[in-house]
């Protein structure tokens, strides 16, 4: 038996909230280890809608739940969070749920800062979720970030909010805007420190123990491939790693924990905030995606961009992350198109090119190549098996799995999680 990463092989909404609760069953304990708030996961249990922002999907079934050190964990919504969800009926406690004592927070000064450079300027906007998240793992990286262990340390605290001021004081000065007292700031961090310190542990040596123990692991990754930092439509990503590699680094485990590679893949395309989208649709075909396939940011509400399945960015974000299998959602929201189209390669200044180039003025250039696949009258929509699926739609899944080099291990026909076809179990390969 293996372990399994979770990741997105698109720009993020997906639908890995529903796949991840399907195969947290199976899983003894779930992992987030990148992101922040930024991410959405919309899960359908016993038809309560349970929308998770940060706690990994585990915690609505009881499995326990780890934040690894990947992840930039804003205090204040993490206790607004546990406290929504367990109005749901869910108790999240320190049972359930560890924070990685070494995981950065995101401050008020991070959001406020994120949200300024947003209203900047037009030219400059990323179309972020203006939660923070980038600002947060800027200090990170810069190594000045507090730190959820920082909570606990009070003698040194004074010194790490001097040193984190001294660079955003400047730049509040600078972009007109008041600056930050140290002291508020600490007071804030000492009303809210009783509420989280008690699920900070050392999270990588409990996941050791767990792995010793043989229990198995689902790592759930938050965006997409084309949304990492490295390999996605640079600058019109997140701040974080989004592919497989992070689900080791960002949990404090060794590759060779991370086991089967599972990416997930709409039918279609969908991306929100800004950025090169190749096979975007205008048309009133991008209407009736965004319509029935309710595409809006479980985040922001914002209205997500819809097109055409793109082969070529699905197989690159597969190598990039070394996926397996894909599961692929929301096949019903084709059912009753007369044709869908598949883009297949791009025209780069006149050249066929197979793959996204890395310049974003190549990636804003490029012009998808379609095939054109014959459309299906019949309803796809919450089939259990091959045989309940039209011809068409079947061979709408086996063209795709052949350009993108990867086979679809799990279909799923709808939110519920009963709705899915299983092709091959992820945690058996
Ligand atoms: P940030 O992660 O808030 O900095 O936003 C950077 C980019 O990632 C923006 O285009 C966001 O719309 C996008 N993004 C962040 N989280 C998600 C998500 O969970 N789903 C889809 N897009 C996301």
């Amino acid at each position: 038996m293996s372990n399994v990463a979770v990741v997105g092989a698109q720009w993020g909404d997906e639908g890995k909230g529903k796949v991840v609760d399907w195969l947290s069953e199976r899983a003894d304990v779930v992992v987030r280890f990148q992101g922040g708030h930024n991410a959405g996961h919309t899960l359908v249990v016993d038809g309560v809608t349970y929308k998770l922002s940060l706690l990994p999907s585990g915690v609505v079934r009881g499995k326990p739940s780890f934040i690894g050190n990947g992840v930039v964990v804003d205090p204040w919504a993490l206790i607004d969070e546990i406290e929504r969800i367990g109005k749901l009926g869910v108790d999240i406690n320190p049972n359930i749920l560890a924070l990685a004592d070494n995981a950065s927070l995101i401050l008020p000064l991070h959001r406020d800062l994120d949200q300024l450079r947003e209203n900047a300027s037009e030219a400059g906007k990323i179309g972020t979720t203006g939660r923070g998240i980038g600002p947060a793992y800027e200090d990170k990286v810069a190594r000045r970030a507090i730190r959820v262990c920082d909570l606990a340390d009070l003698a040194a605290l004074d010194d790490k909010i001097e040193r984190l001021l001294t660079h955003h004081n400047a730049l509040r000065r600078g972009l007109g805007v008041a600056e930050i007292d140290g002291v508020l700031l600490k007071a804030e961090l000492l009303a809210v420190k009783d509420k989280v310190l008690p699920f900070a542990k050392p999270v990588w040596l409990e996941l050791d123990r767990l792995r010793r123990e043989n229990k198995q692991i689902l790592f759930e990754g938050a965006q997409g491939a084309m949304l990492d930092v490295d390999h996605g439509t640079y600058p019109f990503v997140t701040s974080s790693n989004t592919v497989s590699g992070q689900a080791a680094a960002g949990s404090g485990m060794g590759p060779s924990a991370v086991g089967f590679v599972l990416g997930i893949a709409k039918a279609y395309t969908t991306r929100v905030g800004s950025g090169p989208f190749p096979t975007e649709l205008f048309d009133k075909t991008a209407e009736i995606l965004t319509d029935r396939g309710r595409e809006f940011g479980t985040v922001t509400g914002r209205r997500r961009r819809c097109g055409w399945f793109d082969a070529v960015a699905v197989r690159q974000a597969l190598k990039t992350g070394g996926v397996k299998g894909i599961a692929m959602t929301k096949l019903d929201i084709l059912d009753g198109l007369p044709e869908v189209k598949v883009c297949v390669a791009y025209d780069l200044y006149g050249e066929r090119i197979d793959r996204l180039p890395a310049s974003m003025t190549e990636q804003a250039a490029v012009k998808p190549v379609y095939e054109t696949i014959a459309g299906w009258s019949e309803s796809t929509f919450g089939a259990r098996s091959w045989a309940q699926l039209s011809a068409n739609a079947i061979k709408y899944v086996r063209r795709i799995e052949e350009l993108i080099e990867t086979p679809v291990a799990l279909l799923s026909t709808s939110p519920e999680r009963e709705d899915t076809i299983l092709v091959q179990d992820p945690f058996a390969s």
